[in-house]
């Protein structure tokens, strides 16, 4: 039997119209939250990107605000911007979209952002507050939102073996800590494989879950998982299609034709994940607002 598809699609709109609800009751009570986007640059993907993120909060009543900057901006000036966006009361949420030109260092800017102000979760305090289990943190938003899904389809990671393939600071790291806290949505046995891993698909198969997050397509076939795994593929990459209107597609790191035929549940490209990653961004700004709020700020 094929895999069930996990859709992220109708997942994240069940939480954007939760989502919506929860802001007009906060717009009642004279609360708007409110979301600042930076992107420096002109770069086509994260162009897209930034845009989706800013019509996604403008639909759930969110005030936003777009710093859009030249990629001559230099890092003084981008450092003044985020000092500004920390100071305005009305902006609880601040977003740099990385990559950032290669004139400006990205840890000094990542530092210079509010931590209860940092929707993206990439501060190193957040890091830590990760780390050390804190509930209260701000979590990166597409291992959050790979989170979400596991649990609102019925694969709670809790006693599982999941493997997380890929070890970045935006998706693997992050992944692992969520999945290793003792709350909802963890609990559970993690092994974290990477591009220098012997053998990947001897530890693949052990997975009763497998996070796919290296931005390398076909990382993982049909060969390399076991019959009835849940597979979240969180790749995005574009492979030359002469067939297809714009000249390419949009695939993940999974085969998603040959691993669907063993797998018990499987997440699409596009489609599945992408969606999640802009719903926790409006959720963590949604929870910043109100943790800044409680805290008198
Ligand atoms: N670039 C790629 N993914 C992300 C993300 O989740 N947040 C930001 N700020 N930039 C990114």
């Amino acid at each position: 039997m094929p895999a069930a598809i996990i859709s992220g699609k109708d997942i994240a709109r069940t939480i954007r119209d939760e989502l919506n609800a929860r802001v007009a009751d906060l717009a009642k009570e004279g609360l708007v939250p409110g979301l600042a986007t930076v992107l420096v640059g002109e770069d086509p993907a994260s162009r897209l990107y930034v845009g989706m993120k800013q019509r996604a909060a403008a639909e759930a009543g969110i005030h936003s605000r777009a710093e859009n900057l030249p990629a001559t901006t230099g890092q003084a000036e981008l450092l003044a911007l985020i000092g500004e966006l920390n100071a305005d009361p009305a902006i609880h949420g601040i977003l740099v979209q990385l990559p950032l030109p290669s004139h400006i260092d990205d840890s000094q800017v990542l530092l210079a952002i509010d931590p209860d102000k940092d929707v993206d979760g990439f501060h190193p305090v957040n890091v830590g507050r990760l780390a050390t289990g804190d509930p209260d943190v701000l979590a990166p938003c597409t291992p959050r939102g790979v989170i979400e899904m596991l649990l609102r389809s019925g694969a709670d990671p809790s006693s599982k073996h999941v493997v997380v393939v890929g070890r970045s600071n935006i998706v693997g790291k992050p992944m692992a800590l969520l999945l290793l806290r003792k709350a909802a949505g963890g609990n559970a046995t993690v092994t974290v494989a990477h591009s220098r891993t012997a053998d990947l698909g001897a530890v693949t198969r052990t997975a009763d879950i497998l996070i796919v997050a290296v931005g390398w397509p076909g990382t993982v076939t049909r060969d390399m998982v076991k019959p009835g795994v849940t597979v979240i593929d969180v790749g995005t990459n574009r492979v030359d299609d002469p067939d297809h209107p714009r000249g390419y597609r949009v695939v993940g790191d999974v085969d998603f034709e040959g691993v669907s035929e063993v797998a018990g549940a499987i997440t699409p490209v596009p489609g599945g994940v992408g969606p999640m990653t802009i719903a926790m961004l409006l959720a963590n700004t949604v929870e910043a607002a109100v943790r800044l709020r409680r805290a008198g700020r």
